[in-house]
């Protein structure tokens, strides 16, 4: 079975209170339950967390991308201005998945840049919770052509 780990940053337990004209109303909960459920039709075991701290999100990408776990990743704030969380990717050998609810590219200058993405496999942004369904879906094929005979 593949493992992968769903690692949220800051502010994504706000979800559902937080600034709905550009997140939506969708709860954490409601996303780790629609990614619990493709989850398990995809054949993966899921991991999801969530942390308001950089050091943290950093030690969860370590502990998954050394157990060898992938990494589908929205790491909000630290995306634009974490190099440890860049570091930690590259240096456990995760391999990894960036996620967005929102466009970040149609909003503000400083969304525009990602220190993560040149380190990830893809990206994938501005389809609210549905993101991250196409993210698991994208990181399960990656995940399922270096194990063999792994699903799907
Ligand atoms: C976000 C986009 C980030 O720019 C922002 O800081 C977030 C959420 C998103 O999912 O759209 O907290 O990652």
């Amino acid at each position: 079975m593949t493992a992968i780990h769903v690692l949220n940053g800051p502010n994504l337990n706000l979800l559902g209170r937080r600034e709905p004209g550009i997140y939506g109303s969708a709860t954490l909960d409601d996303i780790a339950r629609d990614l619990a459920a493709r989850g398990a039709e995809l054949g993966c075991a899921l991991t999801f967390r969530q942390t308001n701290l950089e050091g943290e999100l950093v030690a969860f990408v370590q502990e998954a991308g050394l157990a060898g776990a992938g990494v589908l990743i929205n790491a909000a704030a630290y995306t634009h201005t974490s190099i440890a969380l860049r570091d930690a990717i590259l240096g456990s050998g995760a391999v990894a998945v960036e996620v967005h609810l929102s466009n970040v590219h149609a909003r503000e200058s400083f969304r525009h840049t990602s220190l993560i993405a040149p380190v990830c496999a893809g990206v994938i942004c501005g389809f609210g919770p549905l993101s991250y369904r196409l993210g698991l879906d994208a990181l399960a094929h990656l995940m399922a052509a270096r194990i063999p005979n792994a699903k799907p």
